[in-house]
């Protein structure tokens, strides 16, 4: 419905279309022209078309961003001044105390760049050189001069733009924030050094109206905050020390509520594009592993409820994916009532309290995630409801509340998303702990990307197989590898001058996967070198070496089998536990636990459904990794069922082989893939050996098998080469040796490592 074009044209084609000039209670697009820039109109020149103005990069919209047409004709506000498009500023810098700030300027444009020096004895922290960014943010970090005076916190120094009251830092002294005027202050306006010596909340920072968030930021801050509303923080008792770790909130307990603004001071691509957003979100969130319950509604000046939570309650079963898929927003107009929307929230939130029972209501979590322009024309100010549903979570007007803190069991976060956002209305309807639940974005273009690139960067427990989605990784090769694939391990063995090399893959903080053939039996290891792609050094020093008990490379030489790789696997057993973050993380192994919760099957689910969910067609598309230019996946399909014999029987065209029946050399513990049916699969490299052979579902990845041989000895050297008519790779199946990897990963007698639940049947 908006259009966008020069503002002359778009004069002229109104001329056309109009010709009869000005009519009363339409508004004209006499003196609204922008020097330098163009603007669109949401609706025309009709009563409540918005006037958006558009600057080129590195300029804004002076004095206003938008205006809209009231019903009298006139366009709001009415400019005190000939609108023009401004050279973008960024705050400034000059508040820094006990250092100067090089240039000294009045005002910093975009582009202008700032040198720090603390004085003498004053030590810096924080970035020494800045650039000021088109969106009007400063880049790098505040720097901060201080002087060692042995406080408790350190000093949280005062951000371009703001002022600080506060100054002394021992254990429960505040200092409170204030941006300089026309600015906007996100994050804490007030922070609190706590016994643990770290501020409490977020550093603030001041934004100009056209100050937006980037991508980055909003998958950072927002990753960090909804990671904690979706899990509780609990101690373990270690021999060694107590730990924290972060275990995820029962799903049965966690209610989300989610409503999208679709008024039309929204364009008609927007719902598209937040519809896509929020299907993002839910699915970042089930990866998780929460299956929360969801209230999902879209709203203008009425509810249009897509999701009822109470059917969660009532043990409907919701296909989220779907509902989203097919909904359609219906009817919107003009209008957006956010107090209707809280009120809506309240009203379900009594429904569930109705149902459940009180102990259980006590143990509830709400969220709420609220996407808006903020420009809530109709029902008034939602402050009101919002403190309502506080008291209901808080259980403020009962005695039920016991010396609980309730205040975790309510978030609430709102997104000010379009070029105009009433900023202070939306924050103010923020609620919870942490350091920020307000965010602004200009529009929902990239939000879908936003919660895609969530990942947990706090040490969530139980998440195998977690990694970055495949489309908006950034960055050098090894960075990408580390995202994408922070399962991997490369294996090398060297003795007696030769080396030999394998992939692997981490199954646990301390152990690797491979192949047995990658090792000779008097391998030491010392002769092993594994590294992980986490932090330096990434060599990881290995204590112990398995191989499946099983395992003869010439148990059937005299029946015509060279060299026999039935059972080819091994585990290799690290000093020391890998550190888990986005960089090093396991793959999820079958019959597990945990491998359960990543496929979303019911809890109770055994091995062989498992088995039957991962390997359920005659055709199995899977993948496994080869390394050459950093590393590239490789897609293959396992040819299962009544495809199989056919597939194996190409082993008996390999070297070394003999017998005249092919599952002599490939038993049933190998999938087999490769040929050009149905599609040209890739083949196995030499230091493709031990690779985990996996399969990829929305974040989380399971391995299925582990690369073991092939007919065709076609590339020594790695990369991805595709297979001809006749070559064929045989991998073993991991579910063929899960009593192996039980026998040692299971085991909890041993104080060495900790233990890996596998199902019991
Ligand atoms: C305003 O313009 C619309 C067409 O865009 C027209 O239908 C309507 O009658 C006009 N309103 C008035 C009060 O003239
Ligand atoms: C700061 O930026 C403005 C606008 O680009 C420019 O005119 C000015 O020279 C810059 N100042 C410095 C010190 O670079
Ligand atoms: C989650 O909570 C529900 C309701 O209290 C309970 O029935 C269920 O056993 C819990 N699940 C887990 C895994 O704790
Ligand atoms: C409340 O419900 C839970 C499970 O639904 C049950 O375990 C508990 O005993 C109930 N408590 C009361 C006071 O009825
Ligand atoms: C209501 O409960 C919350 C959370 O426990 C608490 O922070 C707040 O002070 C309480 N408010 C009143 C008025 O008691
Ligand atoms: C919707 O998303 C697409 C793709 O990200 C983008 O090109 C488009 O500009 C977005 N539209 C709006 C109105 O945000
Ligand atoms: C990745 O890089 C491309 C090209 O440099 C860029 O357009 C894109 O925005 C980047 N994506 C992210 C998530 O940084
Ligand atoms: C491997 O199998 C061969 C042939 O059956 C047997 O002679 C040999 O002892 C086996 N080796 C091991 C280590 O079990």
């Amino acid at each position: 419905m908006g259009f966008s074009v020069h503002w002359h044209l778009l004069a002229a084609l109104i001329g056309l279309l109009y010709s009869g000039g000005e009519v009363l209670g339409n508004c004209t697009e006499k003196n609204v022209q922008i020097q330098g820039g163009t603007y669109k109109l949401t609706k025309l020149l009709q009563t409540g078309s918005m006037l958006v103005y558009e600057c080129p990069k590195n300029y804004y919209p002076y004095p206003d961003l938008t205006r809209t047409c009231h019903a009298n004709g006139m366009w709001k506000p009415k400019p005190l001044k000939r609108p023009r498009c401004k050279m973008v500023e960024c705050p400034d810098p000059n508040v820094l105390l006990y250092g100067s700030v090089s240039p000294p300027q009045q005002r910093y444009f975009v582009g202008n760049e700032t040198m720090t020096e603390c004085y003498s004895g004053y030590k810096m922290r924080g970035s020494l050189r800045r650039v000021c960014l088109p969106n009007g943010k400063w880049s790098g970090r505040t720097p901060i001069c201080s002087r060692d005076t042995g406080d408790h916190c350190a000093d949280p120094g005062i951000p371009a733009g703001a002022s600080r009251t506060g100054n002394s830092f021992g254990i429960g002294d505040t200092v409170r924030y204030q941006c300089s005027r026309k600015l906007f202050l996100m994050g804490s306006d007030e922070r609190v050094c706590q016994e643990n010596g770290q501020w409490t909340g977020i550093e603030p920072s001041c934004y100009f109206s056209y100050t937006y968030d980037t991508a980055l930021e909003v998958s950072q801050v927002f990753g960090r905050e909804i990671i904690n509303s979706l899990t509780n923080l609990e101690s373990v008792d270690d021999t060694m020390e107590t730990r924290k770790i972060r275990i995820p909130k029962n799903g049965t307990l966690l209610n989300i509520y989610i409503a999208v603004d679709v008024s039309d001071s929204i364009e008609e691509d927007y719902v598209k594009n937040a519809t896509r957003a929020v299907k993002e979100l839910i699915s970042k969130i089930s990866s998780f592993a929460v299956t929360p319950n969801y209230e999902i509604v879209f709203f203008s000046s009425n509810i249009n409820q897509a999701v009822n939570i109470l059917d969660f309650y009532n043990g409907v079963k919701v296909n989220l994916r779907e509902i989203l898929d097919n909904f359609d927003t219906g009817d919107r107009d003009g209008g957006t009532d956010l107090n209707l929307v809280f009120h809506h929230f309240l009203e379900r939130m009594s429904f569930i309290k109705a149902i459940v029972n009180a102990s259980e209501f006590k143990e509830q979590y709400h969220v709420i995630i609220v996407f808006t322009d903020g420009i809530y024309n109709m029902g008034g100010s939602p402050l009101q409801t919002v403190e309502r549903i506080k008291n209901m979570v808080y259980l403020n007007h009962t005695n039920e509340m016991g010396d609980d803190n309730r205040v975790e069991h309510l978030d609430i976060y709102t997104f000010g998303i379009g070029v105009e956002i009433f900023s202070e209305d939306l924050k103010r309807l923020t609620v919870g702990t942490g350091g920020r639940h307000f965010f602004k974005l200009k529009d929902y273009s990239n939000l879908q990307e936003v919660f895609d690139q969530i990942i947990d960067e706090a040490q969530v427990k139980g998440l195998c197989g977690l990694h970055f989605g495949y489309d908006h990784v950034n960055g050098t090769l090894n960075e990408r590898n580390r995202r994408l694939y922070p399962w991997v391990a490369s294996i090398s063995i060297t003795l007696d001058g030769t080396r030999r090399n394998c992939l692997g893959a981490l199954i646990t903080p301390q152990f690797v996967l491979t192949a047995a053939h990658c090792f000779v039996f008097d391998d030491l290891p010392a002769n092993i070198n594994v590294e992980i792609n986490d932090q330096e050094p990434m060599r990881k020093a290995v204590k112990r070496l398995y191989l499946h008990p099983k395992y003869n490379i010439s148990a059937k030489v005299k029946e015509g089998v060279k060299e026999f790789y039935d059972y080819d696997v091994a585990l290799i057993q690290l000093e020391d536990p890998v550190h888990i973050s986005i960089l090093a993380r396991p793959i999820c192994i079958p019959c597990t636990l945990e491998t359960n919760t990543a496929l979303k099957l019911p809890a109770d689910s055994t091995c062989l459904q498992q088995r039957q969910f991962l390997l359920k067609n005659q055709i199995e598309p899977l993948n496994f990794l080869t390394k050459s230019n950093g590393l590239q996946k490789k897609t293959v399909r396992a040819k299962l069922g009544d495809n199989r014999v056919a597939c194996i029987s190409h082993a008996l065209q390999a070297d070394g082989i003999t017998t005249k029946k092919a599952e002599v050399a490939v038993t049933d513990h190998f999938l087999c893939t490769g040929g050009l049916e149905p599609e040209r699969d890739h083949i196995a490299c030499t230091g493709d050996s031990g690779g985990a052979v996996f399969k990829t579902f929305e974040h989380r990845t399971v391995q299925v098998g582990v690369v073991s041989w092939g007919t065709k000895k076609q590339c020594k050297g790695g990369g991805l080469v595709e297979s001809n008519a006749d070559s064929r790779d045989f991998h073993i199946n991991l579910f063929d040796v899960v009593d192996f990897l039980k026998s040692i990963l299971a085991n909890d007698a041993q104080e060495d490592f900790e233990s890996l639940v596998f199902l019991e049947n």
